[in-house]
């Protein structure tokens, strides 16, 4: 019995040594000193043993069971630690290492240009007001002194949602000027920066969506000076102050007098190029004075109450306020072009 216990120490101490793993050596621990295990086997036999013999090989197994209790905790602990220390290896942070480049959004062009306009206008006393791009002919056409037969009225000229010709998608930002004058107190000052739709074919400068900022001012008193000196400033705080302006006589059947405004050419100085086909003036607005129908129509005293009004392509106003020659790039979301702003 002696020769086997020892044997089974050589054994076990050998097989604990090597066990590489915290549950290679749990199995071993289940193997030796388990219930079922070899070293309690052994240790059933004594009762076969001699009287003499058996307190001798009783010491030498408790001994055994020790030592290899022992050998079994010293070889957990160094493998928990040995565990430990490939984890902390595994996870330390190289702080020299280069970090993941984060991608940061834009502010669209289109959306930049509006924001600014709102500032420079808000700074003047003016607030924002809303209208819907699902608009009643009455509004779009005429509330604003286009009456049934105008040419801007035709079919072809936008959506119509049903046949009575009644509800369509709006052409201009105009008829929030009406939305706001039924609405709202006297006096008016307020921008509107919204979607209108066309029957367009695109190209480099027509989309069949685009953008407007519409304006309305009415107050006692209000002149022609009152429109100049507001979009001279607008324009000289989006291209600078040295930015020429030309107010050219135009007709909008909303407005009375009526006038576009032309910015000197933002690539060539007003000398002549490409880019305004020779004329050294590039078109960015319509204005007038709000026409007495119009504002007699919302219920506006027009001996006492005068108004200005102006509709501006915010498209525009980005292609010269950034220097974009084609209006498509807009609207195709191409990265590369985008980030540039
Ligand atoms: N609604 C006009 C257009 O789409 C632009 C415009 C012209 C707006 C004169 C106005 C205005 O408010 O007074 O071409």
């Amino acid at each position: 019995m002696e020769q086997k216990l020892r044997q089974l120490r050589e054994e076990s101490l050998d097989a604990i040594r090597e066990a590489g793993a915290l549950d290679a050596l749990e199995a071993l621990r289940v193997k030796y000193l388990g219930k079922k295990g070899e070293l309690t086997a052994v240790l059933k036999q004594m009762g076969k043993l001699s009287a003499e013999e058996r307190p001798v090989m009783g010491q030498l197994a408790n001994q055994i069971r020790e030592e290899l209790t022992e050998a079994i905790e010293n070889g957990r602990k160094t493998l928990s630690e040995k565990a430990l220390e490939m984890r902390l290896a595994a996870e330390t942070t190289d702080v020299t290492m280069p970090g993941k480049a984060v991608q940061i959004g834009r502010r669209h062009p289109l959306n930049k240009v509006i924001n600014e306009a709102k500032e420079i206008f808000i700074g003047m006393g003016f607030t924002i007001a809303e209208g819907p791009e699902v608009e009643l002919s009455s509004y779009n056409f005429d509330r604003l002194n286009t009456e049934e037969g105008h040419p801007a009225r035709d079919r072809q000229d936008t959506f119509y949602f049903d046949d009575d010709d009644e509800v369509l998608l709006r052409t201009q930002t105009s008829p929030v000027q009406v939305h706001v004058m039924e609405t709202q107190p006297l006096p008016i000052r307020i921008i509107s920066p919204g979607r209108v739709y066309r029957k367009d074919e695109v190209d480099a400068t027509h989309s069949p969506m685009f953008h407007q900022i519409e304006g309305l001012v009415v107050d006692e008193g209000i002149t022609f000076a009152d429109l100049k000196g507001t979009l001279n400033e607008l324009v000289h705080r989006l291209y600078g102050p040295e930015t020429r302006t030309r107010f050219r006589p135009h007709h909008f059947p909303f407005t009375e007098p009526s006038c576009e405004v032309d910015v000197e050419c933002f690539e060539c100085r007003g000398r002549g190029c490409r880019v305004c086909k020779g004329e050294g003036w590039i078109e960015l607005l319509g204005a007038g004075m709000v026409h007495p129908k119009v504002l007699e129509g919302c219920g506006i005293d027009t001996e006492k109450y005068s108004g200005f009004a102006f509709g501006v392509g915010a498209e525009r106003m980005a292609m010269f306020r950034f220097g974009i020659n084609d209006l498509r790039l807009m609207f195709e979301n191409d990265t590369r072009f985008l980030e540039q702003f």
